[in-house]
């Protein structure tokens, strides 16, 4: 059993049945089609949006990236998603957050056909995770489950703990954990002695974007450490909110940043872009 889980590694393996997909459809004649829509000069989006596409090309995905000046109106973007909710060749639109701020987000989210939310933001298809009737599941938490089923680490029954109450990432994942019959504890900044519930955790998953925030200390002995965060240290380098040295002795299983969530977070996406044209044909 190995200890460090290998996201890219399990990523890979995964990209490689989602390619044996897209050439099923191909046989049809159809390509799966992704608009990423990309407001604004936000770095990190930038780079997020650049690995999407360079993993969409990878599995023969059509996807093209719309990229539009931050001044850009709450009207013009949704002419925009009314033109790909309509046009046939795009099977799922992404909107890369953040918006800026002219954009009323939550209104975005609603205008998007549900049946082209790769990213599970649309409040139908959040709304149908609530309910154990899932169409689309939300990339990264999904990702962290498949995480723990490739490296044979079992949910049911377990009590895990949560850093971070995000829509994106927080909630869904509570709520994801819990239809497979968890025991799910959510903390978040304000959480007042985060000690006393994180050291009770089985499965410990932080998504805080605070580096070190999890030490050895913070952890029971033999826990499973999933760690989502993402921050940069002061060489500049990506770093989680784990201390990995600090806590690797006393975790069963750990995931490392980067490597870890990462790339999952993409191969996700792409299984949610290949469902979406499955299920739009
Ligand atoms: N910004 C940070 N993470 C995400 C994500 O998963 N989807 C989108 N659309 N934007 C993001």
């Amino acid at each position: 059993m190995e200890k460090i889980i290998d996201g890219k590694k399990i990523s890979e393996e995964i990209k490689k049945k989602l390619k044996s997909r897209v050439l099923a459809l191909a046989k049809k004649g159809i390509k799966p089609g992704l608009a990423v829509i990309l407001i604004g000069n936000d770095n990190a989006s930038q780079i997020y949006v650049k690995n999407k596409e360079r993993v969409a090309k990878e599995l023969g995905i059509n996807s093209q990236i719309i990229k539009m000046p931050s001044e850009t109106s709450q009207k013009k973007l949704e002419k925009l998603i009314f033109q790909y909710n309509a046009d046939k060749k795009i099977h799922g639109i992404l909107v890369q957050l953040p918006l800026p701020k002219q954009i009323d987000t939550k209104k975005i989210f609603n205008l998007i056909d549900s049946k082209k939310d790769v990213d599970c933001f649309n409040p139908e298809n959040i709304g149908r995770m609530m309910v154990n009737d899932t169409r689309f599941s939300p990339c990264t938490p999904i990702g962290v489950i498949e995480l723990l089923k490739k490296s044979d680490i079992s949910i049911e029954g377990k009590h895990i703990v949560i850093i971070g109450r995000s829509n994106i990432v927080g909630k869904p994942l509570a709520i994801m954990l819990i239809n497979l019959g968890a025991t799910v504890t959510i903390c978040n900044s304000k959480t007042k002695n985060l000690q006393k519930f994180s050291s009770q955790a089985d499965i410990l998953i932080s998504a805080t974007g605070h580096a070190k925030l999890i030490c050895a200390d913070m952890i029971k002995q033999n826990a499973v450490i999933v760690d989502i965060g993402v921050s940069r240290n002061a060489k500049g380098d990506l770093v989680g909110d784990v201390d990995y040295a600090n806590v690797y002795n006393k975790a069963s299983h750990i995931t490392p940043v980067p490597g870890g969530v990462g790339p999952m977070t993409i191969a996700m996406l792409m299984k949610n872009v290949i469902l979406a044209t499955e299920n739009q044909i």
